[in-house]
């Protein structure tokens, strides 16, 4: 149901849902001007009632994004790309997603390939709580991003499923990049996996609550991370897959009802990674896409 909301000396902030399950868009609000506490708590709502927020039409330099990036949290530090320089001088939090090259140095990461469903930095022990991503140049119509609630994924699982995963935890792999190489210059992933010697608990990574507990909502959310790589803890891996495969056929099942997202320049988004999936479709390596992101972090590790 679409909210109004009327503030002192502002103009009025107007809620309205972008699906039955998932995403709303805020209307009324321009991020370039300062967010008020009594702004920022009827945005904050809204993020935990809807998990995904839209703000369209914004005009932000990177320091007016990170200052509302900061409302919800401390800021993660951006990754330094391979060539050594941060991705925007000055502002070491902000990351660039971009296919876009210049002067031979690729101005951001992720390319223009497809990105399968993911939770962001779940193989790390804090995984980051939100991720804001800020539309500066796009594709017409490509790209777009997918969200999937995780809460429902939790809820609509059948009962025989839920009952195997009770308890249970995953160990998000640290070793493999996602292409399965190690990262110390092993052997690729299949071969480790088909020696005899092979154990899940010798890979280094993170174990997480498959079912988690928002710390907030206090709901129970569905937390598998990635496919690729993930292990659940206590079972043969050929086990383990079984269960994975299960549990990731559901997800993708609700993943073709979900919120998919059509970018246009001045879109910002943010989402709660503690019971969001997101995905990207990959677009065109003609076209020009580029996004800026901040991370911000979580006080608290999934329980
Ligand atoms: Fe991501």
């Amino acid at each position: 149901m679409t909210k109004n909301f009327s503030l002192n000396k502002e103009p009025s902030a107007k809620v309205v849902p972008l699906t039955k399950e998932i995403g709303a868009e805020i209307h009324g609000v321009d991020l370039s001007k300062p967010v008020s506490k009594e702004l920022f708590a009827i945005i904050y709502q809204a993020w935990l009632d809807h998990l995904v927020l839209l703000l369209r039409d914004q005009s932000l330099t990177d320091l007016q994004m990170i200052e509302f990036s900061q409302h919800f949290g401390n800021l993660d530090l951006a990754p330094i790309p391979g060539h050594g320089r941060a991705f925007v001088e000055d502002i070491p939090e902000m990351f660039v997603i971009s296919n876009v090259v210049e002067d031979g140095y690729k101005i951001g990461s992720l390319g223009d390939g497809e990105c399968l469903w993911h939770t962001d930095m779940a193989w790390t022990p804090v995984p980051a709580k939100a991720s804001c991503l800020y539309a500066l140049e796009v594709p017409k119509t490509e790209g777009d991003t997918g969200f999937l609630n995780m809460y429902t994924a939790y809820e609509t699982l059948p009962q025989e499923l839920r009952a195997r995963i009770k308890g249970r935890t995953i160990k998000h792999d640290t070793q493999y990049t996602l292409d399965g190489l190690d990262r110390n210059g092993g052997p690729p992933l299949e071969e480790a996996i088909a020696s005899s010697t092979f154990n899940v608990a010798s890979i280094p990574g993170v174990s997480h609550p498959i079912i988690r507990t928002h710390p907030e909502t206090g709901r129970k959310a569905l937390y598998i991370g990635r496919r690729q790589n993930t292990y659940v803890n206590g079972l043969p891996v050929g086990d383990s897959e079984v269960l994975l495969d299960e549990l990731w056929s559901h997800a993708d099942s609700r993943g073709k009802v979900t919120l998919h997202h059509r970018w246009q320049v001045g879109d910002l988004m943010i989402w709660d990674n503690r019971c969001v999936m997101h995905r990207r479709d990959a677009f065109s390596s003609h076209a020009r896409r580029i996004m800026h992101r901040t991370q911000i972090q979580s006080d608290l590790a999934p329980a």
